[in-house]
């Protein structure tokens, strides 16, 4: 048996989520994995009354981690970039290997952290879609196959989002606002809803299987504020559902990273992911077609794969190999990294919802205007218009449309005298 002792960066959801496994189940990891794992210390800005340490020293000041030469691993679960990469980098520094759920650290300062000291006892499974062991399936389980694509349910907030609108017809700004009451979303939700938590997570995927960079501006981003009841009615009548999703996708002219909101046929497998589920399906050259899906977020769901990565390590030392072997650090991609397509030159088809004065013409101009571009229509909605309701909205779903010619199609659009507001345009997902 190989006991490995745990300092804990962080007393909030997450770091509960630990303590409550290792209490409850603490003796069956012992038995199956051969690794026991003690808490011995915990660091964070304030103790929280009535939690249970178990046993571990506390203190306010994170240096006492790192200092501690009973702490074999550190587990930092503060998130931010600010004090959170400090101690990382002071960890990996002393040879402490770290296990984290911080995503956005690892976006931002990913190159930095795989390069340098320590670089091979850094694990990061929670930093993903929660309790999915999506970094291992990518890294292990799928680690001989070419990945061809990825596309990912990743932030549970717009996932709840979307799916209270759809089923009751509430207003994105009531449904956000009973999300922050919940406690799904933030105080600040702008990094849920603006795709920049999303696009954390796919720059880890996007290192991890597809170009050993961690390279956040590589991701196009879009958030999920745009989106209406109308549209997403609009999509079910077109059958469709409106999910955000993270795309990675390996073409010849390069490799296509983005974040935004995406027409997923309803009968797809990830049409059907609700709630603040996450899951991510992967297309690569010899599994074919594979599904991960779960929990993206929770205390224990979280804690759930920062433990797998705290019992791994404990693997790797009680084989003898010592800390640093077989890592996800060292799994990733070698060969030079292939290019980024601009998101420019990404082509799509699209759903465009154009509220349009109830007059003669109008759907020709519109019709014209998009002709102008060499963009074609493949589907087309308009309901009849009432006395209340003097706009109408025109619904399209275009063929396949670079993005560049896209862009100036709608500008074309907009500027048009009978648009009567902003035009909604969404991408349909790449076939699902
Ligand atoms: N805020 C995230 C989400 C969970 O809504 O999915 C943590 O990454």
């Amino acid at each position: 048996m190989t006991e490995i002792k745990l300092g804990i960066a962080g007393l909030g959801t997450v770091a509960q989520g630990v303590l409550a496994l290792i209490r409850r189940n603490g003796a069956l990891m012992a038995q199956r994995s051969g690794v026991t794992l003690r808490v011995v210390r915990i660091a964070s800005r304030r103790e929280k009354p009535g939690v249970d340490l178990m046993g571990a020293q506390f203190s306010t000041d994170l240096d006492d981690l790192v200092s501690d030469p009973d702490v074999d691993v550190i587990l930092e679960l503060i998130g931010g970039e600010g004090v959170a990469l400090d101690l990382i980098r002071r960890a990996l520094a002393s040879n402490t290997p770290v296990v984290t759920a911080n995503k956005a650290v690892l976006a931002a300062h990913g190159n930095e952290l795989m390069s340098g000291p320590g670089k091979q006892q850094l694990r990061f499974e929670a930093s993903v879609a929660g309790a999915i062991p999506i970094i291992q399936g990518m890294s292990g389980g799928l680690a001989a196959n070419r990945l061809d694509s990825l596309f990912g349910i990743i932030n549970g907030t717009c996932n709840y989002i979307f799916g209270e609108m759809e089923s009751n017809g509430t207003p994105f700004d009531e449904v956000l606002a009973e999300a922050q009451r919940l406690g799904y979303a933030e105080a600040d939700p702008s990094f849920d809803i603006d795709g920049v938590d999303a696009a954390h997570k796919l720059t880890i995927l996007l290192a991890l299987g597809f170009t050993g960079e961690y390279d956040l501006s590589a991701v196009h981003i879009e958030g999920i504020r745009h989106v209406t009841v109308a549209d997403i009615q609009f999509a079910k009548e077109l059958g469709y559902k409106i999910k955000h999703l993270g795309i990675i996708q390996n073409t010849a002219a390069g490799v296509e990273a983005r974040v935004h909101c995406a027409l997923v046929p309803s009968n797809a497998l990830l049409a059907n992911v609700n709630g603040v589920m996450n899951a991510v399906q992967i297309i690569s050259d010899g599994a074919g077609e594979t599904l991960f899906s779960g929990p993206g977020a929770g205390g224990e769901a979280t804690a759930s794969a920062v433990l797998s990565d705290a019992l791994a390590l404990g693997k790797q030392f009680s084989t003898g190999n010592g800390i640093g072997v077989d890592t996800q650090a060292s799994e990733t991609t070698q060969a030079p990294s292939p290019a980024i397509l601009p998101m420019a030159e990404v082509t799509s088809a699209n759903y465009l919802r154009i509220p349009t004065l109830d007059q003669p013409g109008v759907f020709a101009q519109v019709t014209q205007a998009l002709s102008e571009f060499s963009i074609s229509i493949d589907a087309a909605i308009q309901h009849e218009a009432s006395a209340s309701q003097p706009v109408v909205d025109i619904v399209l779903l275009t063929n396949n449309v670079v993005e560049s010619a896209m862009n100036a199609a709608l500008e074309r659009l907009q500027g048009l005298d009978i648009v009567a507001a902003d035009i909604v345009r969404l991408r349909v997902a790449p076939a699902l």
